[in-house]
């Protein structure tokens, strides 16, 4: 027998990586979530190990099973989670955002008690959660480490939607999804990207998630080498 050794070109790296949605809680029996399976980022966090890395994945809740080899931190809501990614955020070398996180959660948290129901409607109030990737962004200011990258899912415009959040955000790279296509988006094993930095686009065909994870470690480790303290 013989040890194969990974490619590692991520070896001594460290990298974080956010999958699945997030469940914002209505009461102790409900909650508002979205079809996010977590499929894309547990690619990326596979792929980033098998290329050597040390790898931590924040899972919200999804069905999928945690990989092997690769640190697991669950979490449930958006808080939960940008709570789980500050506190790991000094320690890495790159995060990548594949989380598919709630943007509105119900405003003064969950009713303890379950909601009776009563004749007519229910309007339910909601408030923003934290943009964490934005926060991200934010927290590393005009440092190059940690590499960020986010996505964006898009139905129309999606080029122009991605390079707005890829500068509003100021993050490295927006991995851009065409999710109005066949094969693209929640609950398939395939993607249509684009790749949106600074230095422009670059798009790619429909494509199993985990060559698209391949091209995201790619990115990362040359996005590493070529920073001076690397
Ligand atoms: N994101 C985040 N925190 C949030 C919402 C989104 O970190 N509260 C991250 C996602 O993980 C993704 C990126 O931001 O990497 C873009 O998410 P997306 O939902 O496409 O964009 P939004 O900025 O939320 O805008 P909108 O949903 O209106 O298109
Ligand atoms: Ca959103």
């Amino acid at each position: 027998l013989r040890i194969i050794e990974p490619p590692g070109a991520l070896r001594g790296r460290r990298v974080l990586v956010t999958a699945g949605p997030t469940y914002e809680d209505l009461d102790p029996v409900r909650y508002l979530g979205n079809r996010s399976s977590g499929r894309m980022g547990v690619a990326v966090a596979v792929e980033a190990a098998r290329q050597g890395a040390e790898v931590t994945l924040v899972l919200g809740p999804t069905s999928i099973a945690p990989p092997a080899g690769v640190k697991t931190v669950r979490v449930r809501s958006a808080r939960e989670m940008h709570a789980a990614v500050t506190a790991e955020r000094e320690a890495v070398d790159a995060i990548v955002m594949s989380a598919a996180v709630a943007d509105y959660t119900p405003a003064g948290g969950a009713a303890s008690d379950k909601v009776k129901k009563q004749d007519g409607g229910l309007t339910v109030t909601l408030e923003r959660t934290v943009d964490i990737l934005a926060d991200l962004g934010r927290w590393r200011a005009d440092r190059p480490s940690p590499v960020l990258v986010g996505f964006a899912a898009e139905t129309t415009d999606v080029l122009g939607y991605a390079s707005r959040k890829r500068e509003a955000k100021r993050v490295d790279l927006i991995v851009a999804n065409d999710v109005g296509q066949p094969g693209a988006g929640f609950e398939v094993e395939t993607n249509i990207a684009s790749f949106v930095t600074a230095e422009g686009v670059q798009s790619f065909p429909l494509e199993a998630k985990a060559a698209l994870a391949a091209r995201i470690a790619a990115y990362i480790a040359e996005r590493l080498a070529a920073t001076a303290d690397g």
